[in-house]
């Protein structure tokens, strides 16, 4: 195809068209340019607000590890400060106050300052007032705060007396911590320049300051889970105690029920054994010797007899099958009936019975056929072993004791008394002491362990008190019946 020559008028035309079209791509080269820079910049803008973001975002996961890592909450404040108040935002001071809603009060929690950091028990707690750490506790509002103008004066003096002299920050973050919709205190993060701060900072600090927050929760937390545990702990020890002193003392009863046994047993077996030696005798001994045999027959089945006696009583009382119906009763009645019919015993012993009644007795609560057995007891006891000549006195008193009145009944010889060694072991079953083996009078032990039961079943106790050669004095400490 061959192009149609232009006539010199077109020509002219068409050159002023192509200059045009020089002059717009020109300008759209340059307005490209331009446009170019624009997005260049706002790259580079954003390229910096992400790797800020990155920093930001690595810094939290800092605090996250730590945070899963520990739950000591100074731990956790600590890295709080390293990783982003002080990296991220230049920051100096990293405070904590904590808010207690009940006294309205604020301590300190955590202090920080030029990578000092401060025994929170050295700043006072103060109840809530004017300042911007109470400010922000009102409003529950993070806020970015010129200390320089806002609260300068107070905030400055404050701050040299708590962190010591020098400069003073001139901005700072306060932040609520929220917990369970209730602000549990404040995270402040200074600065020493001015307007060092922008929004985002605040963002950043809040997330902290939630964090902090949960931190709280969780040592909060963590200290009950730990008392619970300590409590728990304890009171495993304290009956892991009574587990082992319940075990001891079964030990214990396990050895007496044994001892017990073993001594009824050889009890029985003595006076048993006479018996059918003298049986024998009787068909094969000396005929002239008869009375004699039968005499010791006697004996022996009277012992084994009062054995047999003193053993049901003693199952009984064990068991608690034994009745016991107290009432008030006259001791002083039951003290003359005793003496009356042992005295013809007595005067044939060549023992002297005597009664020092007082008066004004009241009447004791207790079961007077029980008790009636006590006093035979103590009685015989001191008939059999005081020698001839001697004298028995039995007596009544109210006597106090311990802060109450006790009603007493005494029974006192001029025997041979009690070797010291011996007292400790008086009311324990079938024990017999020196009295007994010197006057080789038979008996089984277990008299005093009675009375001892007996007394104690009607809330009353029972002591001695003897000296070798001395007497023995035996008192039951009776209640009153009013
Ligand atoms: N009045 C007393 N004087 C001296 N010793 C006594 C007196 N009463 C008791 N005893 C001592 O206490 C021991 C225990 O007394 P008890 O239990 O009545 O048993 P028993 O009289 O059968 O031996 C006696 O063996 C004796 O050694
Ligand atoms: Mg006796």
């Amino acid at each position: 195809m061959t192009e149609t020559p232009l006539d010199p008028l077109d020509r002219g035309e068409v050159l002023d068209q192509m200059n045009l079209a020089t002059l717009r791509d020109v300008q759209e080269v340059s307005m490209d340019a331009s446009h170019l820079a624009v997005a260049l910049a706002q790259v580079q803008q954003l390229n910096a607000q992400l790797e800020q973001r990155n920093r930001q975002l690595t810094a939290l996961h800092e605090i996250g590890r730590t945070f899963s890592a520990t739950l000591d909450l100074r731990e956790i404040y600590r890295a709080m400060f390293r990783e982003i108040a002080q990296k991220l935002l230049g920051a100096s001071h990293l405070l904590i106050a904590l808010f207690d809603a009940e006294t309205e009060t604020l301590t300190c929690g955590f202090a920080i300052g030029d990578n000092e950091e401060f025994d929170p028990s050295q700043f006072p707690p103060l109840k809530i007032g004017a300042g911007p750490v109470s400010d922000t506790i009102r409003t529950q509002q993070p806020r970015m705060v010129d200390l320089e103008t806002e609260y300068f004066s107070q905030n400055a003096k404050g701050h040299a007396e708590l962190i010591g002299q020098g400069p003073s920050p001139k901005s700072a973050l306060y932040v609520p911590m929220i917990s369970n919709d209730a602000v549990i205190g404040v995270m402040q993060v200074q600065h020493y320049a001015a307007a060092a701060f922008q929004a985002t900072d605040l963002t950043l600090v809040s997330i902290l300051a939630n964090q902090a927050a949960i931190a709280c929760e969780n040592a909060q937390l963590y200290a009950t889970v730990q008392q619970h545990a300590q409590q728990l702990e304890q009171r495993v020890a304290e009956r892991t105690l009574e587990l082992a002193a319940a075990n001891q003392r079964l030990t214990e009863l396990d050895r007496l029920k044994d001892q017990f046994v073993s001594s009824v047993s050889h009890e029985l077996r003595t006076p048993l054994a006479n018996v059918k030696l003298y049986l024998q005798l009787l068909t094969r001994g000396r005929p002239d010797k008869h009375d004699d045999y039968m005499q010791t027959l006697h004996r022996e089945t009277r012992r084994l007899e009062k054995l047999i006696d003193d053993l049901l009583d003693l199952s009984h009382l064990d068991l608690d099958a034994a009745a016991f119906y107290l009432e008030p009763t006259d001791v002083n009645y039951l003290t003359t009936e005793l003496a009356q019919d042992r005295i013809a015993l007595a005067t044939d012993r060549g023992l002297i019975i005597d009664c020092q009644l007082t008066s004004d007795l009241p009447p004791a609560l207790i079961d007077p056929q029980r008790f009636t057995q006590v006093m035979s007891n103590l009685t015989t006891n001191a008939m059999t072993y005081t020698p001839a000549g001697g004298l028995i006195t039995l007596s009544t008193a109210v006597r106090p004791q311990a802060g109450s009145d006790w009603l007493t009944f005494t029974v006192r010889d001029t025997g041979p008394g009690i070797p010291e060694r011996e007292l400790p072991h008086i009311f324990e079953r079938f024990f017999r002491g020196l009295a007994s083996r010197k006057s080789n009078t038979p008996g089984t032990g277990l008299g005093l362990a009675i009375c001892k039961e007996i007394v104690e079943r009607m809330d009353g106790y029972i002591t001695v008190e003897s000296q070798l050669g001395q007497g023995a004095i035996f008192t039951v400490w009776l209640r009153p019946a009013c």
